[in-house]
C-alpha cells in the first residue's frame, strides 16, 4: 500500500461522484453560494453539548446519518450512535471501558482511543480494522491520570475520510487529584470541539483534500454552525479538542482578555499559565479557563481563530451570577523525566507521506523500544509542515524546539501525546513506555499524510 494506492482510491470515489453531471455543475453552485458566506446564514445557533456516556457503553455504532448542524436542515454525516460529534465518553481513573464497535459503513474501520494507554487488542489501530457488517468488542482499564482524549477511526487508509465525514469524540478521564481542585462542572464545564468543515450540494458533509490536506470552508463547533452559548457572570472550563484533519487553530478572544491553561493532551499542567493566544495543532487539547464574571446581560464575547479569521464561539452575557474560581498556584506534581542528552532516535517527516524516507508498509516494523525505559526521541521536518507528531501507546514530555519557532509553550508543559512540528522545527521529547508490551504507531496527525503512509510501526518490548 503506497500514495499511488490511496491516490487511486481517491480518484475512484470522484469518478463515481462525478458520474451525474448535474451533480458536477451544483458542485460548483453551492461553492459559490459557500464563498459568498451566505450558504448557512449569518444565524447564531445554540452550542449543543454532546450527550455523556460512561465507561460501559453495550454499543458503539459507527453508519451514516442525518443530523441537524443547528440550522434545522437535515444534513449527511458518517456518525457515532447517530450524534455528531459523538457522545462524550466520561469514565474515571480505574474504571473498565467496555463497547462493542459495530460497523455500519461501506468501508473498513476501526476505533482508536486517542490519548489513552491501552493494549494493542484495544487500541484501534490500523492492523484492527474490521470489514462492513462486522464488530470488535474492546475492553479495557484505564491506568491513566485525569483528561480530555479523542476518539475516532483509523484504518488503514481511510482515517482523514472518516473523521472529516463526521466519526469524533471526546473521552474525558476524570481522578482524585483533578476533583480536589473543584473546577468549575456541570454547566460551566464545557467541551468544544473543533474543526472545519465543507457541503456539497446538498449541504451534506463533503471530503474534498488537496495536496495540503483537507481544508473546510466553514467552522463547526460541537457539530454546529456560528454557534453562540448563554454564559452566567463566572468563570468557565473549556476542554478544548482540535478535530480537524489539516487546520491548526490560532485560538483568542475577541477581546484580547486571557486564557488561563489549566492542561492539554496528558491532563493537568504542574502550574496554570495565561496567554493571550495559543496556536492549537491538530489533534492536540487543552483545558482553559475564561474568566465571564465582567460579562453582562447581552454582551459578548468569542472565541475567535485568529489565522482562519473565523469566529469558533459566541459567548453571550445572561446576567445571572455563575461561580468564581481561581487556581491554586499548584495545579499538579509532574516529575520530569530524566533521559538522555542526545537523541535516541530520529524521524523525518518527510513529503506528505513518508517517515525516515519510508511510506507507511503494515506488515514492517520499523524498530523497537524497550518497556520502562525513557528515551529521547527527536522529530524533524523534511519540509510540508505542519506535522503534529502522534504517538501512542505512551505519553511524552516534550523537552526543546530549535529552528522554526525556536521554542516550547505554556500548552506545551506536562505530559502530551500529539507535539505541533511546524516549518523548519526540530522538537525533542522524552519519552517511556509504562504499560503494555505490544506493537504501536507513531504518525503525523494531518490526517491526509497519515492516511498516504506518513505513520510507523514500532513494538515495546
Ligand atoms: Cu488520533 Cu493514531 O491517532
Ligand atoms: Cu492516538
Ligand atoms: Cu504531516
Amino acid at each position: 500500500m503506497n500514495t499511488a494506492d490511496w491516490t487511486r482510491r481517491r480518484m475512484l470515489r470522484a469518478g463515481i461522484a462525478a458520474l451525474g453531471a448535474a451533480t458536477v455543475a451544483k458542485v460548483s453552485l453551492s461553492e459559490a453560494l459557500a464563498e459568498s458566506g451566505h450558504w448557512y446564514g449569518d444565524e447564531s445557533y445554540p452550542l449543543p453539548v454532546p450527550e455523556q456516556t460512561p465507561a460501559n457503553l453495550p454499543l458503539l455504532t459507527c453508519a451514516p446519518a442525518l443530523v441537524n448542524m443547528g440550522d434545522g436542515k437535515p444534513r449527511r454525516v458518517l456518525a457515532y450512535n447517530g450524534q455528531f460529534p459523538g457522545p462524550t465518553w466520561v469514565a474515571r481513573t480505574g474504571d473498565m471501558v467496555t463497547t462493542r464497535l459495530q460497523n455500519g459503513l461501506d468501508d473498513p474501520t476501526i476505533t482508536h482511543w486517542h490519548g489513552l494507554v491501552v493494549d494493542f487488542a484495544n487500541d484501534g489501530g490500523p492492523l484492527l480494522e474490521i470489514e462492513p457488517g462486522t464488530s470488535y468488542d474492546y475492553s479495557f482499564p484505564i491506568v491513566q491520570r485525569a483528561g480530555l482524549n479523542f476518539y475516532h477511526p483509523h484504518p488503514h487508509m481511510l482515517t482523514g475520510e472518516q473523521v472529516c465525514l463526521g466519526l469524533a469524540g471526546a473521552f474525558i478521564i476524570r481522578d482524585d487529584e483533578e476533583d480536589a481542585l473543584g473546577l468549575p462542572s456541570g454547566p460551566y464545564e464545557v467541551p468544544l470541539v473543533i474543526r472545519d468543515a465543507s457541503f456539497d450540494n446538498q449541504g451534506n458533509l463533503l471530503y474534498n483534500p488537496t495536496s495540503s490536506g483537507f481544508k473546510g470552508k466553514f467552522p463547526l463547533v460541537n457539530g454546529t454552525l456560528n454557534p453562540m452559548l448563554n454564559v452566567d457572570r463566572g468563570v468557565y472550563r473549556l476542554r478544548v479538542l482540535n478535530g480537524a484533519n489539516a487546520r491548526m487553530f490560532r485560538l483568542a478572544l475577541s477581546n484580547g482578555a486571557p486564557l488561563t491553561i489549566i492542561g492539554n493532551d496528558g491532563g493537568l499542567l504542574p502550574a496554570p499559565v495565561m496567554v493571550t493566544e495559543i496556536l492549537l495543532g491538530m489533534a492536540e487539547r487543552l483545558d482553559l479557563l475564561v474568566d465571564f464574571r465582567t460579562l453582562g446581560a447581552g454582551q459578548s464575547i468569542t472565541l475567535r481563530c485568529l489565522d482562519a479569521r473565523w469566529d469558533l464561539v459566541k459567548f453571550v452575557g445572561a446576567g445571572q451570577l455563575g461561580v468564581t474560581y481561581s487556581p491554586p498556584p499548584v495545579l499538579s506534581t509532574i516529575l520530569p523525566l530524566s533521559g538522555p542528552s542526545q537523541p535516541t532516535r530520529s524521524f523525518t517527516f518527510d513529503g506528505m507521506s513518508r517517515i525516515n524516507g519510508l511510506e507507511y508498509d503494515p506488515n514492517r516494523l520499523d524498530f523497537r523500544v524497550p518497556l520502562g525505559v525513557t528515551e529521547r526521541w527527536r522529530f524533524k521536518t523534511g519540509g510540508n509542515a505542519p506535522h503534529p507528531v502522534h504517538v501512542h501507546g505512551a505519553h511524552f514530555q516534550v523537552v526543546s524546539r530549535t529552528g522554526g519557532r525556536g521554542r516550547l509553550y505554556g500548552w506545551e508543559g506536562g505530559w502530551k501525546d500529539t507535539v505541533l512540528l511546524n516549518d523548519r522545527e526540530t522538537v525533542d521529547v522524552l519519552i517511556r513506555f509504562n504499560a503494555y508490551r505490544d506493537p504501536y504507531v507513531i504518525h503525523c496527525h494531518q490526517l491526509e499524510h497519515e492516511s498516504m503512509g506518513m505513520m510507523a510501526n514500532f513494538d515495546v518490548y
